[in-house]
């Protein structure tokens, strides 16, 4: 099961959170993997330690050039390209009222700009794969902020519902083109990670106050550890998935359901 043996895969934000574990469970199902992020010290590090030829290399998702660049790394010395991972995201507090086109501009250039970036360069090295192949498969990250409203973060919402509708659009005008490349986004709920700290720092709750929230904020009573996410990830980039396209896998401890 949720094999993806001698298939490359690109992990985008990689270093660390949620990108870093989805690049070990790649690594461990079988791929090479090229990950990427902005942090060089913590991604050449998390390279080094997963081996089987894991690459680590530089990359600013908003950044045209530097996609045509990685793209290109990535397929010379991993042998080509079955599996990208858009996970690469920012997020940041803002209130409508006060939000300035500076902070619209940043959050939108990573979570927006970066997954069709990704996406596009993504697509002309995958679609010259056989019909009868495995598809290739993109996986981008949403949220349940893609899902349903937040009090607290509207322009992070904003992105993370674009992405859900942009992954759909791509899984039907990549199958209109004749590609074989399916598509799909994941919506973590609250996890573990970087982000999420400095979305807890920022709350003004007490630490006993944020015990008591990660306890009674999902039915399944914890946050998500960056695993739960990536084992998903993992199940839509493997071929178990072969018949999902389009779809949003959401991995939330039921958040959205109640
Ligand atoms: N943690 C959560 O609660 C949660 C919930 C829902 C969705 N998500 C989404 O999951 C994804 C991963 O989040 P995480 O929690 O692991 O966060 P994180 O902050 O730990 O990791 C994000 C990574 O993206 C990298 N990054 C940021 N801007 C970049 C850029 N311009 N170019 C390249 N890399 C860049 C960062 O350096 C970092 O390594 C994000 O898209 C996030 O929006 C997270």
């Amino acid at each position: 099961m949720n094999r993806v043996d001698g298939k490359v895969a690109l992990v985008t934000g990689g270093a660390r959170g949620i990108g870093g574990e989805a690049a070990r469970q790649l690594v461990q199902a079988g791929a090479k993997v090229a990950i990427t992020d902005l942090l060089e010290p913590e991604g050449e590090a998390l390279a080094a330690e997963l081996g089987n030829g894991t690459i680590f290399l530089q990359h600013d998702v908003t950044d045209e050039a530097a996609w045509a660049r990685v793209v290109g790394e990535t397929v010379g010395q991993l042998g080509g390209l079955d599996i990208l991972v858009n996970n690469a995201g920012v997020w940041e507090r803002s209130v409508i009222e006060e939000a300035s086109v500076e902070q619209f501009d940043r959050i939108c250039g990573v979570n927006l700009k970066g997954v069709f970036l990704g996406t596009k360069h993504a697509i002309n090295a995958m679609k010259s794969r056989p019909a009868d192949a495995d598809s290739a498969s993109i996986i981008n990250l949403s949220s349940t902020a893609g899902l349903v409203g937040s009090s607290t973060s509207a322009i992070y919402s904003m992105t993370k519902g674009g992405v859900r509708l942009f992954t759909k659009s791509t899984a039907i005008e990549v199958r209109a083109r004749g590609y074989n490349i399916r598509c799909n986004s994941v919506h973590p709920g609250a996890t573990e990670s970087a982000m999420q700290d400095d979305i807890l720092a920022t709350s003004n709750m007490t630490a006993a106050e944020i015990e008591t929230h990660k306890a009674t904020r999902t039915p399944m009573g914890r946050f998500g550890k960056p695993l739960d996410i990536a084992q998903a990830i993992l199940f839509l980039a493997s071929n178990d998935s072969a018949w999902m396209t389009g779809s949003e896998m959401v991995v939330d401890g039921g958040y959205t359901a109640r």
